[in-house]
This record gives C-alpha cells, sequence and structure tokens, in this order.
C-alpha cells in the first residue's frame, strides 16, 4: 500500500502530508489526481461553469515584480474599455447563457473608479434583467469601495494571495507600503464580512518558492475557508524583474504537473468549493484546461473581452486566444469541455456550494 493511499484514506493533511502528495509520482501521483476527479464528480457534478471574463483596463497602479501590466512597464499600451464596449461584452456573454461575469482590471484607487465600476453594476443588471451572477477582480480597496459594490449587486470577489508565506510575497513584490501582505489578508477578511463569495489562490512555481509554501498555501485556503479558487503555474515575462531568475525555475512542465496536483489536492481538502482551471495553465500545454476540469476544477473563464484589446491584456508569455474573438472561443471551448467529460452549465449561476454551506451555519 503506498503512502498517497494510505493519506488519502487518512484524511489527514498536515504540511507533511501535503508535502508527499505534492512529491508523488508515477502510479501514486494517478491515484492523487483520480481521487480529485472522483471528489469533484461526487459534490459538484460533472459540469463546467463559464464566466464571462471582461478585462475592463490594463491600468494598475501596482508594480508586482512578475506582471507584465505592472506600472513600471513602460512597454504596454494603457487601454480601458468604455462602458459600452463593457456592456457589449456582458451582453455577448449573457445571450451565450453564461450566467456570470468576471470584470477584471489592474488596481486602480480612486473615488472616480470606485463610482464607475458602482454605476456600470448598475448598468449590467439592468440591461440583463438582474440574471447574471457578477464577479469582480479589482484588487486591494478599501471596506467603504467593497461594501458599496456589494449593494450595488457584486456577488462575488476573487483576490489571490499570490503566495500565503508572507516572506516569499514580500520578495515577488517592490518593498514599499503599496504593496503588503497585512493589507492583501485585511481585504480577504472584509470581503468575507461583506457576504462575497471570496476567491483566492496562488502561482505556482514562482522564483524562490519551496514545496513547504505550497503546502503552505494549500492550509492558508483551507484555514480560512474559501469558497473559490485560481491558481496558475507562474510565467515568465521579459519585462518584469523576476524575469531575471527565469533560469533558476522549475521547467515549465513541472510548473503545469504541480499546479495540477495543487487542484487535486484542494479538491480533496475542500470539496465543494468552485475551483478554476485557469488560462495560464493552457499557456504551457495545449490542454492545460481540460486537464485541470479533468481532475478537480469546475470552471473555466472564456474572455469575452473585444478582440482588440486583448493582446494589451499581457500578464504573462504565451497567454493564449490573444487573436480570437469571443466567437471563437466559444466553439473551441464547448469541444474542449467534451473532451474533459464534462457538461457545460448553461444559464447557472453555480454559485460555490461551498459558500452556501458556510452561510447556512452562521
Ligand atoms: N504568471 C502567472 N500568473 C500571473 N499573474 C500575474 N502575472 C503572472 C505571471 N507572470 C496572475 C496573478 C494575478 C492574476 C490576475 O494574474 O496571480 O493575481
Ligand atoms: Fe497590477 Fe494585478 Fe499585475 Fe499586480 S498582478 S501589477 S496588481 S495587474
Ligand atoms: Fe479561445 Fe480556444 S478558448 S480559441
Amino acid at each position: 500500500m503506498g503512502r498517497v493511499f494510505e493519506i488519502l484514506n487518512k484524511g489527514v493533511f498536515h504540511k507533511s502530508e501535503l508535502i508527499e502528495l505534492l512529491l508523488s509520482s508515477g502510479d501514486e501521483r494517478a491515484l492523487l489526481l483520480r481521487e480529485g476527479a472522483r471528489l469533484k464528480k461526487l459534490y459538484v457534478d460533472k459540469i463546467t461553469y463559464f464566466r464571462g471574463l471582461v478585462e475592463l483596463s490594463n491600468i494598475c497602479s501596482k508594480n508586482c515584480l512578475y506582471c507584465g501590466i505592472r506600472s513600471g512597464n513602460s512597454l504596454v499600451n494603457r487601454y480601458s474599455l468604455s462602458d459600452e464596449e463593457v456592456i457589449e461584452s456582458v451582453k455577448f456573454a449573457h445571450k451565450n447563457h453564461f450566467a456570470s461575469v468576471v470584470l477584471q482590471s489592474g488596481e486602480i484607487s480612486s473615488k472616480k473608479f470606485t463610482s464607475r465600476i458602482a454605476d456600470l453594476l448598475a448598468k449590467i443588471n439592468n440591461e440583463t434583467n438582474s440574471e447574471l451572477g457578477i464577479t469582480l477582480s479589482l484588487g486591494e480597496q478599501s471596506y467603504e469601495t467593497y461594501k458599496l459594490w456589494r449593494e450595488c449587486g457584486a456577488k462575488r470577489y476573487l483576490l489571490r494571495i499570490e503566495s500565503s508565506n508572507k516572506e516569499l510575497y514580500h520578495k515577488i513584490h517592490p518593498n514599499d507600503t503599496k504593496h503588503n501582505y497585512e493589507k492583501r489578508i485585511e481585504c480577504l477578511h472584509n470581503l468575507k464580512e461583506l457576504g462575497y463569495q471570496v476567491g483566492t489562490g496562488v502561482m505556482v512555481g514562482l522564483p524562490f518558492q519551496t514545496i513547504e509554501h505550497l503546502a503552505e498555501d494549500l492550509m492558508f485556503m483551507k484555514t480560512f475557508d474559501i469558497d473559490m479558487c485560481g491558481m496558475g503555474p507562474y510565467l515568465e515575462h521579459h519585462d518584469t524583474p523576476l524575469y531575471q531568475y527565469k533560469d533558476e525555475l522549475l521547467p515549465q512542465k513541472e510548473r503545469f504537473d504541480l499546479t495540477l496536483k495543487m487542484i487535486a489536492i484542494l479538491r480533496i481538502m475542500m470539496k465543494d468549493i468552485n475551483i478554476a482551471a485557469t488560462t495560464a495553465m493552457q499557456a504551457i500545454d495545449k490542454l492545460g484546461r481540460e486537464k485541470a476540469l479533468m481532475i478537480g476544477a469546475n470552471v473555466i473563464m472564456p474572455n469575452v473581452t473585444p478582440g482588440v484589446y486583448r493582446s494589451e491584456y499581457h500578464l504573462y508569455e504565451n497567454k493564449p486566444c490573444i487573436d480570437e474573438e469571443a466567437e471563437d472561443c466559444i466553439s473551441c471551448l464547448e469541444a474542449r469541455i467534451a473532451i474533459a467529460g464534462d457538461t457545460i452549465g448553461l444559464d447557472e449561476h453555480g454559485d460555490s456550494r461551498h459558500y452556501a454551506r458556510r452561510i447556512g451555519r452562521r
């Protein structure tokens, strides 16, 4: 009897067990991934939910050392969609039965931005009969801003912790007050308090990151009791400070494989949360997202941003679908979901079941 079998049977996931699972290979690794697949089917069904991703703007006041659209990268053409373009993208998602959208942008904190988003939330609800589940992914904001957006109809918020290890967090961000680990944690707590479905996540294969760090990340997500997760492999980007460590990274295939294991383990630890098959996985492996859906992930975020802007939202290299329009991605994705053996949860919000349970027991 192998160790993975023993650990899964015991169902106790301390740091040392998590490390063993993350290091598993061959039949043991296959057993781990199969368990992720089994629990997905059992707890959240063989359904993939679509979230139409609108990349509102690549303007960002932050300077994260890994990110292609960091404020210090002067090579980026900055854009901001007009309200009309946002509404068009959202209506496209609605018309195609997505039932949910995600508004994402670089981090901007200003009164103007806060009220623009509040207005947009009202407009979106107006144009779609309030039929869409709206998720925001707009970075760190004040409690009041999160509160206003919640009152205007946002239901979910994605804010990745990037790494739950404080030291590593500070190694991959500039050393200034704008990039503060405690602030990030405080934001996550505020979002929870305000009744959002809260999503977080990490990058896998960062420079200086160890297996111990990844085990800690899993424990962090479990302890924080998150509702949703988005994790992807770290991908080096030429025009960022972390690029200098490119020769010290794990090979991309290994970063991908570790991400798969992270997803399967998280599904095993937190059975009824929503887990995204992220675009960064497809940047490494053409079937990356399908593989993630097969072993535990249940959400995919098709890009519905107008095609002309896609190449400018360049967080990392090899980002897929840059030359496609939203229509192209839909037919492509339908085939992909079928490969993964799932059906698409059309017209269903696909709220986190974990959230319903969490709120129910308050
Ligand atoms: N590689 C992978 N993911 C990245 N992100 C930003 N830059 C990179 C990169 N170089 C991710 C971060 C952020 C999300 C929007 O994109 O995790 O939270
Ligand atoms: Fe801005 Fe987000 Fe990129 Fe950081 S990761 S620079 S906050 S867009
Ligand atoms: Fe965009 Fe396949 S998902 S082209």
